[in-house]
Order: C-alpha cells, then sequence, then structure tokens
C-alpha cells in the first residue's frame, strides 16, 4: 500500500497529468487504487468522470479541504491498494495534508528557470513538513525537451532534500490528448504513442518499485 502526492505550488507543471497517468496506469497493473484531487478546480474529478466505466475502474474522490482530505485519505486507506493524490499549484491547506499523508512526493517541473527555481519554495514546505515526519520527495522533469541541453541544466539545479526521479517525461501531445478523456498513455488506440507508453512503464516501476 502506498499513497503517493503529486504536489507543486508551481501551477502548469504537468501534476494533474502525472496523477492520472499514475492512478491508471497502476490500475491497469491490476491494483485497486483511489485517486485523489485536491485542487478547487476539479480537473483530475473532471478526467476520472470523463473515463467513466471504462475497465479498469478508477474511484476518484474530491477534497478542497486539508482536514476533510487527511482524514478520508486516512480512512480509505484500508479500502485500496494504492492512493495517488493531486493538489493545486498553490500553498494550501489540502497540498500541506497531502506532504504529510504521502509515502512519497513527487514534484514534477519543466526545463525552464522559473519552474526550476520553485522547487526552492516546495523544499522549505517539505522542510517544515520535515519537522513533523520524515517525507520521501522526487522531483520528476515533465514536459522535457527533445534536444537541448536545458533538461541537464534543470535536473543539476534540484535542491538538496529533494532526489532526482530517474526517469523523465517528454512534451508529448499523447499525454495531453488522453488526459482529457481520462485514459492513461498506455491505452491510447494502437499504441499511439510509443514512447510515451515507455515512460510511464519506467515511471511506474520507478515510484511504485
Ligand atoms: N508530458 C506532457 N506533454 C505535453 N503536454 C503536457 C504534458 N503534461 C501536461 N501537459 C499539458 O500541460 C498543461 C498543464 O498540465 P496539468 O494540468 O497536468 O498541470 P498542473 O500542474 O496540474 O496544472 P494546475 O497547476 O493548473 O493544476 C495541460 O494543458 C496538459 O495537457
Ligand atoms: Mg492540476
Amino acid at each position: 500500500m502506498s499513497i503517493i502526492a503529486v504536489l507543486n505550488t508551481k501551477g502548469g507543471v504537468g501534476k494533474t497529468t502525472i496523477a492520472l497517468n499514475l492512478a491508471v496506469g497502476r490500475a491497469l497493473q491490476g491494483c485497486n487504487v483511489l485517486a485523489v484531487d485536491g485542487d478547487r478546480q476539479g480537473s483530475l474529478l473532471t478526467a476520472l468522470t470523463n473515463r467513466s466505466d471504462r475497465e479498469p475502474i478508477v474511484a476518484v474522490a474530491h477534497y478542497v479541504d486539508g482536514q476533510a482530505l487527511r482524514q478520508q485519505v486516512q480512512r480509505a486507506v484500508a479500502l485500496y491498494d494504492d492512493i495517488v493524490i493531486d493538489a493545486g499549484g498553490r500553498d494550501n491547506t489540502a497540498l500541506r495534508a497531502a506532504l504529510l499523508l504521502a509515502d512519497k512526493v513527487i514534484i514534477p517541473f519543466l526545463p525552464r528557470s522559473f519552474d526550476v527555481w520553485a522547487l526552492d519554495d516546495m523544499n522549505a514546505l517539505l522542510s517544515e513538513a520535515r519537522a513533523i515526519k520524515e517525507v520521501e520527495a522526487w522531483a520528476l522533469l515533465t514536459m522535457a525537451d527533445a534536444r537541448g541541453n536545458d533538461n541537464a541544466a534543470a535536473s543539476e539545479a534540484v535542491p538538496d532534500g529533494v532526489q532526482r526521479m530517474p526517469v523523465t517525461v517528454g512534451r508529448r501531445k499523447a499525454f495531453a490528448d488522453a488526459a482529457g478523456a481520462g485514459l492513461s498513455v498506455l491505452e491510447l488506440p494502437g499504441n499511439r504513442d510509443a514512447k510515451a507508453a515507455a515512460e510511464l512503464q519506467a515511471l511506474l516501476a520507478a515510484v511504485f518499485n
């Protein structure tokens, strides 16, 4: 059983996309998964609602309030194999609750200066959480460039206290297209983007090992 939280106070870094792919990808491995949407915007809820009753079923719940999120996730632990939490792109009670619940915090970030600097903000929140309990945190490079040096430069700048995820996720239309329908990139017709699928498989292996 593991609780995975996909968090970053920076918006638009691919948190919901990663959370959806982790939740559905894990369900495809036969696990009973609960996805928890902690963002007022409810994008993960909408995406998984669009998924409807397609197999495998991924249950989804939406808690915007940190206290409700904490209490409900604690109750759900006994009912699910894994729980994947997505929070909004700002510091709020849901994000802080998720930080303390998670066995692993995944912090997606883009290979761009503003996004790399934002990791320091997450690192500060991690330090506060670590005054209460040990928190394992992994920075995941997302929407990575197909070429150039920016991916490597961004990875170098990950602050101490956050480990570097040994896999990256590229900027690929397949992720955006699949997510809208509540699908992982493993479920696109005809294995449409094999590179995206391979990245998700590698990410699943790294996160759930
Ligand atoms: N790997 C990817 N390749 C291409 N596009 C992506 C990828 N990941 C996410 N996107 C697109 O980038 C945008 C932001 O992604 P997403 O909504 O997952 O980010 P977020 O961090 O959850 O944002 P927010 O902070 O608003 O909740 C969306 O349009 C999404 O489709
Ligand atoms: Mg989101």
